[in-house]
């Protein structure tokens, strides 16, 4: 098969852990002789430090023309003047909205033997396997009025959380789907005793819940939930949310596997199920971001992005045994004790971003 796919790096720690995904891919296309046609995009800061735009024009066509995207991350202290109208994080929230990316799929496993590197104790953890979906194009992040004004000499700003009646059944649907293939349990979070948005969410989940008779449907408020999930993250099999809410909640839940370096996500413009065949393309990317705090260390976590790569030749290309091969890999590398520094404990063998990159492709070429 050929898998002709845009690759946007960003800024930071993106180019980092890309790199490693790509090693990645390569080993997987050659082992299982696939051809790759693979452009490389600008976006971000250093799409703003070249062209004087978060995402340049020929950024977004390539996206369009791909069968797939894999992104990296943006922003960074540079471009963070707070005057500025011109924000990285425009560029991936830009293309999110223009390819109508409105389902977010996030996994949350917690590896057996990464259980001593989160805080968290260890019996809370045992069969930790949920899936945030996250609302990605709609809520806070795009509806209008969103602008800032000065009232007599009082600065003030507005934010509008809105939410459409055909947005929240679709991204319901396929939190749906999805638990009709896992543990059949849905977990719709919602401000229902506050928000407006909240009660409409909760009564379309509800609607939609009726279609599907043999998953369970619990709701749950999103301040709740946030406490549950370091409480007793076991009883969860597939959390919704809208977009503001799944974005703090899948930070919080990537504690249970040990790092924000272990999450990968999948961002799509309809069900699981349809994007193998959908003529649009998807977009993978670690849910970390650009971790400026730790860029150009090479300490870098690459397996939220390596696992985007699965996640992309599962869902994107139906390639089901190569991303397991890379997913197999990932959980070979761990039990054989390599940890880069955000992982490891006092038994584990330190690598870098790279030596971790190696150990997992050196698997793919040589499966046990
Ligand atoms: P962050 O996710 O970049 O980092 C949070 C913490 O997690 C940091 O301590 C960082 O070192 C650590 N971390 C993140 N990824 C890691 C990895 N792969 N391996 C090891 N440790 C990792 O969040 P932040 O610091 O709040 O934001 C930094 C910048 O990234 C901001 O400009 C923000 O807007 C941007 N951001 C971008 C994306 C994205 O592009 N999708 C996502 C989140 C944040
Ligand atoms: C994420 C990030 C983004 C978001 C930022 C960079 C716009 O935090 O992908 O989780 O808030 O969606
Ligand atoms: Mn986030």
């Amino acid at each position: 098969m050929k898998l002709n796919i845009a690759v946007l790096p960003g800024d930071g720690v993106g180019p980092e852990v890309i790199a490693e995904a790509e090693k990645v891919l390569n080993s997987v296309v050659d082992r299982f002789g696939h051809k790759l046609d693979a452009s490389i995009g600008l976006i971000g800061g250093s799409a703003i430090d070249e062209t004087g735009t978060a995402l340049p024009e020929n950024t977004l066509s390539m996206c369009r023309s791909s069968d797939a995207v894999l992104f990296g991350a943006v922003g960074g202290p540079k471009w963070d003047s707070l005057s500025s109208d011109i924000r990285p994080e425009d560029g991936i929230l830009t293309i999110r909205k223009e390819l109508g990316l409105f389902a977010n799929i996030r996994p949350v496993k917690a590896y057996n033997s990464l259980i001593h590197s989160s805080p968290l104790k260890e019996d809370r953890l045992l069969g930790v396997d949920m899936v945030i979906v996250r609302e990605l194009t709609g809520g806070l992040y795009f509806a209008e009025p969103k602008k800032r004004w000065t009232d007599g000499a009082e600065r003030q700003a507005v934010d509008t959380l809105l939410y459409s009646e055909k947005e929240i059944a679709r991204i319901l649907k396929v939190a749906f789907e999805l638990a009709s293939s896992r543990k059949l349990k849905v977990t719709s979070v919602d401000k229902f005793n506050v928000l407006e948005t909240g009660r409409l969410w909760r009564e379309i989940a509800n609607e939609v819940g009726a279609n599907y008779p043999d998953i369970e449907l619990e709701h749950m408020l999103v301040d709740n939930a946030a406490m549950q999930l370091v409480r007793a993250p076991a009883n969860f099999d597939v959390i919704v949310s809208e977009n503001t809410f799944g974005d703090i909640l899948s930070d919080e839940a990537s504690v249970l596997t040990g790092s924000m370096g272990m999450l990968p996500s999948a961002s799509l413009s309809g069900a699981i199920s349809e994007s193998a065949t959908s003529s649009k393309a998807s977009l993978y990317e670690p849910i970390h971001g650009s971790a400026p705090d730790i860029q150009g260390k090479g300490i870098a976590n690459p397996i939220a992005a390596i696992l985007s790569v699965a996640m992309m030749l599962r869902y994107s290309f139906d390639l089901k045994e190569e991303a397991e091969a890379i997913e197999m890999s990932v959980q070979e590398v761990l039990n054989s004790e390599y940890r880069t520094p955000d992982l490891a404990t006092d038994k584990s063998l330190v690598v870098s971003t790279s030596e971790m990159g190696d150990k997992i492709t050196d698997r793919i070429n040589r499966p046990s």
